[in-house]
């Protein structure tokens, strides 16, 4: 079922209802929450780090990749494969509807997919969208083809089985964490009732998320010496705060081709990344015909470009956004990457400052 199928048939039912250094065991250490606890990650596994004075982000996102349209994911990966050769990326982002699909077949695209993105040898980290974990699929499962990835950083929750939300540090030239990036789980749908019954939609972040995001962040700063380390949110469902943002804001870059399809529920989310002083920039996937970035309150609320194909729905032209984070600075470029090789949207962020270049 398609997003634009799911948000018809819950307004029905639910009304009621970088890279290759060996890394050193402790690089994932701080992985560690209430909810999900990630394993510290075997050896062998890349470590991030600027190259230059900068880590290049390259973000994928609602691939949806099918095993059975091969002419389809031939597309999205001839698309990604120019794009990385032109940004040269130290980094993969991949927020969400990766892979879709009968449930046989999934982790065979999943296999395809993970040998694809070893092939670029650089490192590359996973969340789940709402739909990576329909047909059936076992999300433990799913959780353990995406770990054997050479280059994938993830790491398994102990308990659940699924990937944990991760703190990832990057490291400067003086070998000290210069950028750390989180990814988070925005679930999928819904499982809460209200008096008048279920509530219908998508999911948004447990309570449990939202303090051990609060943890994360002051664990940061005790960790280096009272500094604010800039930070970036990588997660699939975008925040309440996306659509207030886009209305609101002084700022705004991008296409908003559809509502904001977030959880109907806030759970806090965007007022601990506030409050923790460290995150810069929020980048999720989700709306397919959104893909533009705006300013709240000095952070960073953006889309990813649509990096699929014919698998699924969307009106925008195809493209992959970029994000270039400065080292030592609270600062980041960041676009769009068109099909036809052009960067579009370009926007400089510098300390809760935005402007187009
Ligand atoms: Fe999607």
């Amino acid at each position: 079922m398609d997003r634009r199928s799911f948000v018809k048939s819950s307004a029905l039912l639910g009304a009621a209802s970088l890279a290759g250094i060996i890394k050193p065991s402790d690089a994932f250490a701080s992985v560690k929450g209430p909810r999900k606890t990630g394993t510290a990650k075997p050896s062998g596994k890349p470590v991030l780090r600027f190259k230059d004075g900068e880590f290049r982000i390259l973000q994928l996102t609602d691939t949806h990749l099918i095993y059975d349209r091969p002419e389809e994911y031939a597309k999205t990966f001839a698309r990604i494969e120019n794009v990385v050769a032109e940004e040269k990326p130290s980094f993969l982002a991949l927020t969400g509807d990766n892979v879709t699909g009968e449930g046989p077949t999934r982790k065979a695209m999943w296999n395809k997919y993970l040998g694809f993105l070893d092939g670029f040898g650089v490192p590359y980290c996973v969340v789940y969208g709402n739909h990576d974990a329909e047909a059936g699929m076992s999300r433990p499962e799913m959780s353990s083809w995406v770990v054997s990835g050479r280059n994938c950083v993830n790491t398994l929750d102990p308990v659940s089985g699924e990937l944990a939300d991760v703190r990832l540090p990057v490291y400067g030239a003086d070998g000290s964490v210069k950028l750390e990036l989180y990814f988070l789980d925005s679930h999928d749908y819904s499982s809460s009732n209200g008096f008048g019954g279920r509530v219908p939609g998508y999911a948004w972040f447990k309570p449990e998320q939202v303090a051990w995001l609060k943890r994360e962040c002051e664990s940061s700063v005790a960790e280096n010496g009272g500094v604010h380390i800039p930070s970036m949110a990588f997660f699939h469902i975008p925040l309440v705060e996306y659509d207030t943002a886009w209305n609101k804001s002084k700022f705004r870059c991008g296409v908003m081709g559809e509502s904001v399809c977030s959880g109907e529920i806030n759970s806090g989310m965007f007022l601990a990344m506030l409050e923790g002083g460290n995150i810069m920039g929020v980048f999720s996937g989700h709306d397919h015909n959104n893909n533009y970035i705006t300013d709240h309150y000095g952070i960073a609320l953006a889309y990813g470009g649509f990096s699929g194909d014919n698998t699924t729905y969307t009106d925008l032209k195809h493209s992959l956004r970029v994000i270039i984070a400065k080292e030592g600075r609270r600062e980041f470029d960041t676009w769009l990457h068109d099909e036809y090789g052009n960067r579009i949207c370009k926007v400089a962020y510098s300390n809760g400052e935005f402007k187009n270049y």
